[in-house]
């Protein structure tokens, strides 16, 4: 179906007042926003405006009960210069699943790729150039009825802003095992991007921080036994020369980069295999020797490699060398910018 997308383009564009290949990702904004409402049963009125202050009544349903869904995808400039957008179909039906989740209405999956389309080429001049920077785009949903009582919103917002982006590691990084806490449990919501997971994450997350960590390594909500994600991230270990990662057992966020490197690794001939994790085996394969890499997976980090794993109980440092990581990380950030034939279709050109 093609849609009418209305564009306001703003009068005068901000671009002059940053320099997009040296920022630290998540402080500046890009000139436009894609935004469309949901009224009535049905989406209304998509159209990109100028990025500006969207009012908000005190009883918007999303500020009480957390109707509040988000997703985050990268877009990078293509060999001659087209703006080029990755698995924004994933990011589309993910969102949708989130949505169902939270008792949202879903959003159709060719206006969101239409949408972010328009919105990148209209905003083509915000993207980096740099390697390992990015135009960080950011859809969300939230209700924004206004009403006081327990019950599934009748009005939402869509909106896709952009934020120009640098690495947010350029080291690697140490995970606090989560002992107190926990992120998630089947039937729980951790499957889906909603906002109110990470909201639950912060607080764990400055207390790791505060001890010298950079992110939290969550367990499972039983028995504090089965590694289950990182912070904002997926996770692998390579042991004994074959990958695993923890299945998506129904708490565990379903990342794209996930996906991506399970199919570069076995592209590369190597064994991954997704099942449950005990935090004691990874801890053996580092007693024995045989753990020989860990690294973390996320849209906005990216690859990010680990070096260490502890809490107040014990610290597993990581081999210093990550090579097939590395490999993979160079690997997926070539196809993303053509340097590398993208043979798997993950791309898709803004024009
Ligand atoms: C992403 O990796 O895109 C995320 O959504 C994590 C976010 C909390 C920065």
């Amino acid at each position: 179906m093609s849609y009418e997308i209305k564009i306001t383009p703003i009068e005068k564009t901000k671009i002059d007042s940053i320099d997009v290949n040296n920022i630290i990702m998540g402080f500046s904004f890009s000139d436009h926003m894609f935004i469309c409402d949901y009224e009535n049963g049905a989406w209304h009125n998509p159209r990109i405006e100028p990025l500006a202050l969207i009012p908000t009544h005190p009883a918007a349903m999303a500020l009480h009960y957390g109707q509040a869904i988000f997703e985050g995808m990268k877009v990078t400039t293509g060999k001659n210069g087209t703006p080029l957008l990755f698995r924004p179909d994933q990011n589309a039906k993910r969102l949708n699943f989130s949505a169902d989740r939270m008792g949202m209405p879903s959003f159709p999956q060719d206006l969101f790729i239409e949408g972010l389309k328009k919105l990148v080429a209209l905003d083509k001049a915000w993207i980096p150039s740099k390697e390992g920077s990015a135009l960080y785009l950011r859809p969300f949903m939230y209700a924004d009825e206004p009403f006081i009582g327990m019950r599934a919103a009748k009005s939402y917002k869509f909106i896709v802003m952009a934020s120009p982006s640098g690495p947010i590691y350029s080291h690697k990084i140490k995970l606090f095992a989560e002992k107190k806490y926990v992120r998630a449990v089947n039937g729980g919501t951790g499957e889906a991007k909603a906002a109110g997971n990470y909201a639950a994450a912060v607080l764990p997350t400055e207390n790791a921080k505060a001890k010298g960590y950079h992110q939290v390594l969550w367990l499972d909500a039983q028995d504090f036994e089965y590694i289950q994600e990182v912070g904002t991230m997926n996770i692998f270990f390579k042991i004994n020369g074959k990958f695993i990662t923890p299945d998506l057992s129904g708490s565990i966020l379903a990342g794209i980069t996930r996906m991506c490197v399970i199919d570069l690794l076995r592209d590369k001939g190597f064994e991954v295999t997704e099942r449950p994790i005990k935090l004691s085996e990874i801890k053996e394969a580092s007693a024995n020797g045989t753990l020989e890499e860990a690294f973390g997976t996320g849209t906005a980090v990216g690859i990010a490699m680990i070096e260490e794993i502890g809490n107040e109980d014990f610290t597993l440092n990581l081999p210093e060398s990550n090579p097939v990581s590395n490999m993979i990380n160079n690997t997926l950030n070539a196809i993303k910018v053509q340097k590398e034939v993208d043979k798997f279709g993950w791309i898709v050109e803004a024009k």
